[in-house]
């Protein structure tokens, strides 16, 4: 795609999210603040959809991944072991001419990006956020807010183990904040300073990390497949020795084809016994695991499945975004997995006359229970219709004359635009069918 074009396509993607209600700047009327962004009601029933859809693939259709959810502010000596004090860190340049900032490992040349100024040497910026615990601001009451979730999930090691009695290989899984000063945010929602990661932390037995490594990345390639997006648009990247965090051995990205480029949305990583090794050495507190029938004591690996909520959400919509011509009229329509979809159904009356809107709302309260529906009466219905496919809802339920005649609905589908008629009393079976396949 030409630059012109992918930029006209996000204008689009960012207009249409504010228009309809998905994601609006952070603190906009204050004139807004750099790469912060609120989710709006269709966005954060989008995302939620999308954590629920992760949660659940990970901790209920399975019984090896245990879930927990710990803080994010977490003793200050955690980020010292993990390494992150010392090592989480990108090369800043400054322009001396117009004094933007740059990653420097993101720009070619020596010269400034925006205005051919000269830059400064590199040097390394810590990307952790810190703030102060309690009411004293010094040294010792520093604290970082998480740039990661991982860590707790580490330190919470034997306390999940005793309870779940799991036996190795298990999980453990955790959605929640990060936060990272990032020198470059940008890309919308694809990189900003506050983001929610849906990190997994597999435990496992040292001399199989290379099989449960493949394991991982076909279990979370499929994952993004069953969300519905397209797989020409997604692959694998594996990191160079230049690119392997300070703490994996092995990794690979799951990327997707934004229409900035390929990008990241999901790093699989082998971060072997580094994180709990570390933990025991700086705590004395042993967090090896002894297995039982063979006798046998060790620190696990662990392979890491490290997701971003933003940018799933981000992959959906601009994966789902279609623009075309139905009719010599055009259609913006939002085709999202009906799974993840805010709404799933859209209720009309035809006219707002004849019963018609009594007899919608009562399918209204009916579906209500079941369903995240909307009951719209506004307007000629081809453009109510046009507003739910904007939204990427994928049923669209219209009450008519027939219906008071013989208690059926018209059911719309958002993608072929195609109507069938079906009884009022089969709506939550067919619409079950429909989304969740059962
Ligand atoms: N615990 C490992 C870890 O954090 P990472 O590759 O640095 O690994 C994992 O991050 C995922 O978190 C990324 O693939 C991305 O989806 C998300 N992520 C990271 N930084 C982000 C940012 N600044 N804005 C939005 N999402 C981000």
């Amino acid at each position: 795609m030409s630059n012109k074009k992918s930029q006209d396509l996000m204008d689009k993607l960012v207009s249409l999210c504010k228009r309809k209600g998905f994601i609006f700047q952070s603190s906009e009327i204050y004139g807004g603040i750099n790469s912060c962004w609120d989710y709006g009601p269709l966005g954060v029933e989008l995302k939620n959809n999308i954590k629920q859809n992760w949660w659940k693939s990970m901790t209920q259709f399975r019984d090896d991944i245990e879930g927990i959810d710990a803080s994010i502010l977490m003793h200050p000596s955690v980020w010292i072991t993990s390494g992150h004090v010392e090592s989480f860190a990108d090369p800043m340049v400054d322009c001396k001419n117009c004094k933007m900032r740059f990653r420097a490992d993101e720009i070619s040349g020596n010269k400034c990006p925006n205005c051919g100024g000269e830059l400064t040497e590199a040097r390394q910026f810590n990307l952790m956020f810190k703030t102060h615990m309690g009411p004293v601001e010094d040294e010792a009451s520093m604290v970082y807010l998480r740039p990661e979730t991982a860590q707790g999930i580490y330190v919470n090691f034997l306390n999940v183990l005793a309870p779940s009695r799991q036996k190795l290989p298990f999980g453990i899984a955790q959605i929640g904040k990060a936060f990272r000063n990032e020198i470059s945010p940008g890309n919308f929602i694809f990189r900003s300073r506050e983001f929610e990661q849906m990190e997994m932390q597999f435990f496992i037995h040292p001399n199989e990390d290379e099989k449960w490594i493949e394991y991982w990345k076909e279990e979370r390639m499929k994952w993004y497949l069953n969300l519905g997006i397209k797989k020409e648009n997604l692959r694998f990247h594996q990191h160079d020795k230049k690119e392997l965090a300070f703490y994996a051995k092995t990794a690979y990205d799951i990327e997707y084809n934004f229409p900035f480029d390929w990008k990241e949305i999901e790093g699989i990583h082998n971060r072997t016994n580094y994180d709990l090794s570390r933990h025991t050495q700086a705590t004395g507190k042993d967090l090896s695991y002894f297995n039982d029938q063979t006798k046998e004591r060790f620190i696990p690996y662990i392979i890491e499945t490290s997701a971003g909520v933003d940018r799933t959400m981000l992959v959906c919509l601009v994966d789902g975004y279609y623009e075309e011509v139905v009719k010599g009229e055009e259609r913006t329509v939002l085709r999202l997995d009906p799974k993840i979809a805010p709404i799933k159904a859209g209720i009309y009356p035809l006219v707002k006359r004849d019963n018609m809107p009594e007899v919608a709302k009562k399918i209204e309260d009916k579906l209500m229970p079941h369903f995240k529906v909307f009951y719209d009466e506004g307007g000629a219905i081809g453009r109510r219709y046009r507003r739910q496919d904007e939204a990427g809802t994928p049923f669209g339920i219209t009450v008519d004359s027939q219906t008071l005649q013989d208690e059926t609905v018209t059911l719309r589908e958002r993608d072929s635009m195609e109507q069938i008629r079906v009884k009022i009393d089969d709506l939550i079976s067919i619409l079950n069918k429909k989304i969740w396949g059962v």
